[in-house]
This record gives C-alpha cells, structure tokens and sequence, in this order.
C-alpha cells in the first residue's frame, strides 16, 4: 500500500519538478549563494546538526550531493509518510533551484572541508561490527570512502545515529523502495543482512573507526 502511494506521488511530483523560477529567469545562481538557504540546518560549514537530525554533508561528492537533492525533488526519496527527517528536507530542496543551480550548490558542498563527527551512540561493538562490514566494503570502501562508479557514497566521518538511522530506514522500506529508487534499491537488500538493532549498532561502530 505505500509502495503504490509513494509510487504514485513520486509519478506525480516528477511532473511538477520542472521548477520554473517565478522571475522567469534563466540566470543561475553561485553555489555559495543557494547554500544560505541549506545553512540553517546544515551549518554554515556543512557539518550538519544532531539537535535536528541534519547530517554532515561537508565534502561529500558532488556525484552523490546532486542525485540525492535530485531524488528528494521528485519524491524519490524523503516522500515516505514515516520519514519524519527526509519530510524536513525534502521542502527544502524543492525551492526554486534550476538544474544548473542544482548542480552548483551541489559542488559548493562537495568543496567544503571534510569534517570527522564524534561517535555518540552508546552500545555498538567496532570489532563485531567489522564482521558485518565484510559485505560493506565492496561497494563503500575498506575505509568507507565510497565508490562513484558503483553509486555508494563515503560512510566516514558520518554522524553515527544518522548512519544507524538510515540502516533502520532502509530496512523498514522507508528508503529505498520507490520503484524509482535504483541505487536505494541496490542498498536495501544489503540492510537486511544486518539482523537486528544491534548488528547495525556495531557496523554502524566500526565505521566510526574510519578516518575522514
Ligand atoms: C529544514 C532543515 C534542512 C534544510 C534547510 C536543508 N536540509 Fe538537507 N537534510 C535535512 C535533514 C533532516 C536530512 C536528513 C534526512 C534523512 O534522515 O533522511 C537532510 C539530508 C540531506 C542530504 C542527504 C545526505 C546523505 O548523506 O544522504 C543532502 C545531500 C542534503 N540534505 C543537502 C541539502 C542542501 C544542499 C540543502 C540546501 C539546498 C539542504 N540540504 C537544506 C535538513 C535540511
Ligand atoms: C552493492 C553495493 C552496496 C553494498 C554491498 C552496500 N551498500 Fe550501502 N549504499 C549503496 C548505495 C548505491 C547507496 C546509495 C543509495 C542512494 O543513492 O540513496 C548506499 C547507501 C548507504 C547508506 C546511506 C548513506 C547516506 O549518506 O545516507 C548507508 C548508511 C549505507 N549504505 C551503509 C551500508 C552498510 C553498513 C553496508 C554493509 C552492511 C552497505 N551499505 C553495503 C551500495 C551498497
């Protein structure tokens, strides 16, 4: 029932992504510019806020920054009725961007400086974790940098609720099950070969032992 509603919305809300800007401008705005409106809840840096659930994002790949803005426009992701989070950013990234200027805030945040989060999540096991890590790496990185040639983006230096977040989620169907959805579509199977809360706790804390 909510793959066919989230489906639907999705085939609707692509339908009205065209964003045409009210002035009827052509012109694109710099990156720098569009990003005062991602700061209030990402930071001036990119760094992300734990108080609101908003992820670091500083430095991460243009590749990855532009398909999941792209994603959040359409529906695609974030559209999910029980995506509290993704419903807060997905308003956001539907203002008034053109494709152009999409593409731009997306390498003003690829260039920001890189930032390493302290883990916080309390309970994980690193050396159990890097077990289940084993069917992680072919795709993120022995570090967890990530892979552009097979969509996975770097996991290090990520928050880890926001990390053990997004594991729940795929797991719950909340990411990744829109038709639409290629790449979540490839992560989610992988969420499952983490059995239970704690599995993703100890992956989730041996990524935490990464260097950004
Ligand atoms: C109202 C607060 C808010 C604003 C403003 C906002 N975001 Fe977000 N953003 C979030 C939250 C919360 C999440 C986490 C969603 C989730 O948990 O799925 C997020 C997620 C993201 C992600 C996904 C990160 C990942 O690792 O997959 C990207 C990329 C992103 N935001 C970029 C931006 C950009 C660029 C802007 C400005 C155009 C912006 N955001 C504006 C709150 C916000
Ligand atoms: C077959 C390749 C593949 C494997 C194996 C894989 N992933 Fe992923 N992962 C992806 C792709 C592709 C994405 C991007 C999904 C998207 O575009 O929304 C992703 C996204 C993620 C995200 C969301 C990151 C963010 O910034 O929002 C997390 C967390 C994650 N993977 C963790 C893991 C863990 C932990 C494992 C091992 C249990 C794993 N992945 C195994 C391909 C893979």
């Amino acid at each position: 029932m909510h793959r066919l509603i989230t489906s639907t919305l999705a085939i609707v809300t692509l339908a009205t992504v065209g964003c045409i800007r009210p002035d009827g401008a052509n012109k694109t705005l710099p990156g720098k510019e569009l990003f005062a409106a991602c700061a209030s809840c990402h930071g001036d840096n990119g760094t992300g806020q734990a108080n609101i659930a908003a992820p670091n994002i500083a430095g991460l790949p243009a590749w990855y920054v532009e398909a999941q803005l792209v994603k959040y426009r359409s529906g695609i992701r974030g559209a999910h009725p029980d995506d509290l989070e993704g419903l807060r950013m997905r308003p956001m990234s539907r203002q008034m961007m053109n494709e152009a200027e999409v593409k731009a805030v997306a390498s003003y945040v690829a260039s920001l400086t890189p930032v390493k989060q302290a883990p916080s999540v309390q309970g994980g096991d690193a050396t159990a974790g890097a077990g289940n890590y084993g069917t992680c790496l072919a795709c993120h990185g022995d570090k967890g940098q990530g892979n552009q040639a097979l969509n996975a983006p770097p996991l290090a230096g990520q928050y880890d609720w926001y990390l053990v977040n997004q594991l729940k989620k795929f797991k719950a169907g909340i990411r990744g099950t829109n038709p639409l959805d290629v790449t979540g579509g490839q992560m989610r199977p992988m969420s499952m070969t983490l059995p239970d809360e704690q599995a993703i706790k100890n992956v989730v804390a041996h990524i935490a032992t990464f260097p950004r």
